[in-house]
C-alpha cells in the first residue's frame, strides 16, 4: 500500500521586486487575486491533495502581517511559518524544512502560481503514488517556452530533458509550480550549487531525478485546466479578469478558504 503524502511546502518568501512598490509593505502571495489573497489558490490545492502539514516560507520583514491573517483563519491543516532569511531560490525549502517534515516525501507548491480545474489535483495525486520513488512535475502547453523551464518528451511520452529558458526548443511545455519529491531530494540537495544569478535552481534538482530515471510528467491538456503566473501586476490583473469571468458563469467560488473554515 502507497503511503500517504501528509506534508506539503509553500513558498511565500522572495522579494516579489517585480511587484514594488507593494513588496515593500507586504508579500505579494497576500495580495488580492479577483476576491482572495493570491496564496489561498495553492494553499487549497494543498488542502485538497490531503496534506495534513504545511511548511509556509515567507520573508521575514512580512512576518507579522502573516500571523495576522492566519490568526484569523481556522484551517484543517498546521501551518508552520518559516523564515527565510535570504530568498536564494526555491531549493531552499529542502534544507529550511527537512526537520519539520521529517525528511518524507512531500508536495511543493509556488505561492505565485494557480491551478485550476476538473480533476487535475486527483491525477497528479495518482501519478505519484503509481510512481512513490518518482518526482512528479506538471506541464502547461504556453505560447512563449524560452521564458520557462521547458520539459522536452520522448514519443512515449516521457521527459528526456528539462532545460531553462530554451532558444530553441521543439516542446512547449513548461514546467509550472506544483511537485511532488521524495525524500531522496533532502540528499539531491547538498549535491546542487547557485546558478549564474546567484540561486539554486529547481530545473538542477529535476535534472538529478531524470538522470536516475526518477522524473514523470503529467500533461494539463484538459481545455477546463488552467495554470496561471500571478508574479507581476499584469499577470494579477489578467488572473483577476478571468477568475471574475468564471465566477459570473459558473456557481464555484474556488479557494474559498475563508468561508470554508473561517473563525466565527
Ligand atoms: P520568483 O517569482 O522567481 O521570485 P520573487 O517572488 O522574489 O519575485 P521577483 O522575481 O519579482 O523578485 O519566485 C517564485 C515563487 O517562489 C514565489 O512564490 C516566491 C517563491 N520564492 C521563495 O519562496 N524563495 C526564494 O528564494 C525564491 C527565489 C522564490
Amino acid at each position: 500500500m502507497n503511503k500517504k503524502i501528509k506534508h506539503g511546502v509553500l513558498l511565500a518568501g522572495g522579494d516579489g521586486t517585480r511587484l514594488r512598490p507593494f513588496t515593500y509593505y507586504t508579500s505579494k502571495h497576500l495580495l488580492p487575486v479577483h476576491n482572495k489573497p493570491m496564496i489561498f489558490y495553492p494553499l487549497m490545492n494543498l488542502i485538497l491533495l490531503g496534506v495534513e502539514n504545511v511548511c509556509l516560507i515567507i520573508n521575514p520583514k512580512h512576518e507579522s502581517t502573516w500571523n495576522q491573517l492566519l490568526s484569523n483563519l481556522k484551517l484543517p491543516i498546521n501551518i508552520n511559518l518559516v523564515r527565510q532569511e535570504k530568498p536564494e531560490g526555491i531549493p531552499e525549502a529542502f534544507p529550511l524544512c527537512e526537520k519539520l517534515i521529517n525528511y518524507s516525501d512531500h508536495y511543493l507548491a509556488l505561492g505565485d502560481n494557480i491551478l485550476i480545474g476538473s480533476g487535475i489535483l486527483d491525477k497528479f495525486k495518482n501519478l505519484g503514488e503509481i510512481n512513490p520513488k518518482h518526482s512528479i512535475i506538471l506541464g502547461y502547453p504556453v505560447k512563449n517556452p524560452q521564458e520557462f523551464g521547458v520539459a522536452e518528451l520522448n514519443k512515449n511520452g516521457e521527459v528526456t530533458s528539462i532545460v531553462e529558458k530554451p532558444l530553441n526548443t521543439k516542446s512547449n511545455l513548461a514546467v509550472v509550480g506544483l511537485y511532488k519529491f521524495t525524500s531522496e531530494v533532502f540528499e539531491f540537495f547538498k549535491r546542487i550549487t547557485k546558478s549564474d544569478r546567484g540561486e539554486f535552481e529547481i530545473v538542477d534538482i529535476l535534472k538529478l531525478y531524470l538522470e536516475k530515471k526518477k522524473l514523470s510528467i503529467l500533461n494539463i491538456n484538459n481545455a477546463t485546466d488552467y495554470w496561471l503566473d500571478t508574479g507581476n501586476i499584469d499577470s494579477i490583473i489578467s488572473a483577476t479578469n478571468f477568475l471574475s469571468k468564471l465566477s459570473e458563469s459558473k456557481v464555484v467560488d474556488i479557494a474559498n478558504i475563508e468561508k470554508l473554515f473561517v473563525n466565527k
